[in-house]
């Protein structure tokens, strides 16, 4: 699926960068193609419009933000407020603005400590807080870009089948091909899989899971959230409780901004922020290898398909068809340039969902 190449993909919510990072002032993002510019408004909320100046076409994100809180082209000092209005043209003060002087809008919010935004009308709204409210703490993660794909790194994040292969530096023991337990329950948002694993607890993780056992059984509980967001709960024995949000923010049809933060229900003393972010960059990073391998390009039309699967494969299955529905909701076929690569009949060896 191409994702910039499918409307129904711009009505969603996206993180796409850390709050403080405009208070350096305007930013550009790519979103699913599109170019913008976001900035801080004088209440700290943040907007986004396209990232071309209606005047003579220079990136807004090259300018500045005004004292009143808009954005202001570094080109001349065309400035906007967050409607997309041009609302002063510095060389001629006393004359009307023409009512073309403007730029495409779009929807954006604070949530988690990060911008949001949503390139048209929101199917869903963005996800509440249920952590912040519980005070938990919140660490922040990762904000990065990825040479793959947004449904790559989702169906990844539910594939338990790689732990002992991608894993094994890490938490993953070797010859553990299937979970204790496995439990797939589709929502209105997506689904939620548990599952229930034993994994290896070396050194390094013993402060993180609060215990020096070996090998700990790890209850997850992991929600993949339509389209490309996921929660993942890990219960530990010790009774800490460590809950990661990932997004795999699609900028085009090669690449994503992986933006990730972690909520603990322990304390700094307890465990160091810095602690628990070198061991997820140590994991993450093994999966990056490996999703910067494939085509980015992943068919989520299971008929048309040109991959082969198994029966571990079946949360990433269950993502295209709710995808393929989404699409086909919406009046649109899925856009892609992937090519069959295979001769045997789609439906051979295949664990439908
Ligand atoms: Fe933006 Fe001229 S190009 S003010
Ligand atoms: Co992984």
């Amino acid at each position: 699926m191409l994702v910039t190449k499918q409307p129904v993909l711009r009505r969603f919510w996206y993180a796409v960068m850390p709050m403080d990072r405009l208070d350096a002032g305007p930013q550009p993002f790519t979103l699913l193609g599109e170019n913008i510019v976001l900035w801080k408004q004088a209440d700290g909320t943040p907007a986004a419009l396209r990232d071309r100046c209606c005047h003579r076409t220079a990136k807004l994100s090259k300018g500045t933000v005004g004292a009143d809180g808009h954005i202001v082209c570094g080109y001349h000092g065309w400035t906007y407020d967050c409607t997309g209005a041009c609302v002063k043209i510095p060389q001629q003060p006393d004359m009307q603005i023409p009512a073309g002087a403007r730029v495409p809008a779009f929807k954006a919010q604070a949530r988690f400590g990060y911008a949001w935004v949503c390139l048209g009308e929101p199917l869903v709204p963005l996800l509440g807080t249920p952590e912040d409210d519980l005070g938990w703490r919140r660490i922040h993660q990762f904000d990065e870009t990825w040479k793959t794909g947004a449904l790559r790194l989702m169906e990844n994040s539910f594939d338990s089948a790689h732990f002992a292969f991608v894993h094994k530096g890490t938490f993953g023991q070797a010859g553990q091909h299937k979970p204790k337990h496995f439990a797939l329950d589709e929502t209105d948002y997506g689904f939620e899989a548990r599952m229930v694993l034993e994994i290896n607890n070396p050194p390094e993780s013993h402060q993180i899971t609060g215990t020096t056992d070996p090998l700990t059984t790890r209850t997850f509980s992991n929600q993949w959230h339509l389209p490309f967001l996921r929660k993942l709960g890990l219960g530990y024995p010790s009774g800490i409780q460590h809950v990661i949000y990932t997004c795999a923010t699609p900028i085009d049809d090669e690449r994503i901004q992986i933006i990730q933060w972690l909520y603990r229900n322990d304390s700094e003393e307890d465990c160091p922020a810095a602690l628990l972010n070198d061991w997820d960059t140590r994991v993450v990073l093994e999966d990056k290898v490996i999703l910067e391998s494939v085509n980015a390009d992943a068919p989520v039309d299971v008929v048309r398909r040109d991959e082969q699967s198994m029966a571990s494969d079946r949360p990433g299955m269950l993502m295209r068809k709710r995808l393929l529905a989404l699409l086909k909701e919406h009046g649109e076929t899925e856009a892609h340039r992937w090519t069959r690569i295979s001769v045997i009949p789609a439906k051979a060896g295949i664990q439908e969902v």
